[in-house]
């Protein structure tokens, strides 16, 4: 029997996720099909009810209805809620469920690449949703400091002020391109802005703040960016976009069908997509 699975967003036209789960499924030997579903905010609660009614087991949800898909679900795991996002559904008897894989498939992304965040002060730049997950997951890592770099300050003092609360510590505060040049050396980068999706220069030039880095992350979904270069000239690890969204995915598969997405096939999504 073939199960159906999804994405829903808008666009999705571009997404990557359908290659790394039917790898997943043949690697494993599981029946199932995976298809994009383009939808608007409008229409988002008339589709989920279809799905349920058509018993789809579960769907993906990405940019722009991870925050709006929330008030459809019949049930939220504390991690979504204090994200604010659910990016996973799976069909229960009353509805769908959500959580979200981006937390937990970031802390496995540093796991993987040999990086631990515990007692360590940590960079993160941009302050949408991506950091959101980001920030929620190396806070929970047992993170010393988290320092947010953002274009529009506002945004992200409301993002530590949520933060601060979620965790009832002060560990999270706004730090301008200009200030956190002065941080202390050894600390831990992740990069969520979209500059790089778009080809743009980095967040932070100045040279000094890559030379000061231990290690990064960029989690554009793309093979390399302005920021990775400027780390790896400073001759620092940076691993790419393709590591989350791989790790996000095996979250996804492992909380639907009840298995272990073997390393193998992790490695060998990984090399697809960076040999594209
Ligand atoms: P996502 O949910 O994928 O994180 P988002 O919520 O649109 O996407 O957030 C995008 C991030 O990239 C934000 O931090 C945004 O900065 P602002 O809070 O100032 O909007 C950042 N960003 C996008 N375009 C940018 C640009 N041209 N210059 C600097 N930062 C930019």
């Amino acid at each position: 029997m073939s199960f159906n699975y999804g994405l829903i967003g808008n666009p999705v036209s571009h997404s990557k996720s359908p290659v790394i789960h039917n790898m997943f499924a043949s690697y494993i030997g599981i029946d199932m099909t995976y298809d994009l579903f383009c939808v608007e905010e409008n229409e988002l609660g008339d589709f989920l009810h279809k799905g349920y009614e058509a018993k789809v087991k579960g769907y993906n949800v990405t940019v722009p209805h991870k925050s709006s898909v929330m008030k459809y679900l019949i049930g939220i795991s504390d991690e979504a809620k204090a994200v604010g996002a659910v990016n996973t559904l799976k069909l229960s008897p009353n509805g769908y469920e959500g959580i979200n894989t981006d937390t937990k498939g970031f802390l496995r992304c540093l796991r993987e690449n040999g990086i631990s965040v515990l007692d360590r002060e940590c960079v993160v730049i941009g302050a949408g949703g991506a950091a959101r997950a980001v920030i929620y997951s190396i806070i929970k890592a047992g993170a010393k400091r988290v320092f947010v770099v953002n274009r529009t300050k506002a945004h992200a003092e409301i993002l530590c002020n949520d933060m601060n609360e979620v965790f009832s510590r002060n560990v999270c505060s706004y730090a301008s391109a200009e200030e956190i040049v002065d941080i202390s050396p050894g600390f831990f980068c992740a990069q969520t802005s979209s500059l790089g999706l778009k080809g743009e220069d980095a967040m932070i030039t100045d040279e000094t703040f890559y030379s000061k880095m231990s290690e990064a992350v960029d989690i554009v979904p793309k093979k390399t960016t302005d920021f990775i270069e400027r780390c790896k000239a400073s001759g620092k690890e940076c691993s790419n976009g393709f590591d989350m969204l791989v790790y996000q995915a095996v979250e996804s598969f492992e909380y639907w069908h009840d298995v272990h997405v073997p390393n193998e096939a992790v490695l060998t999504v990984r090399s697809l997509l960076n040999n594209e």
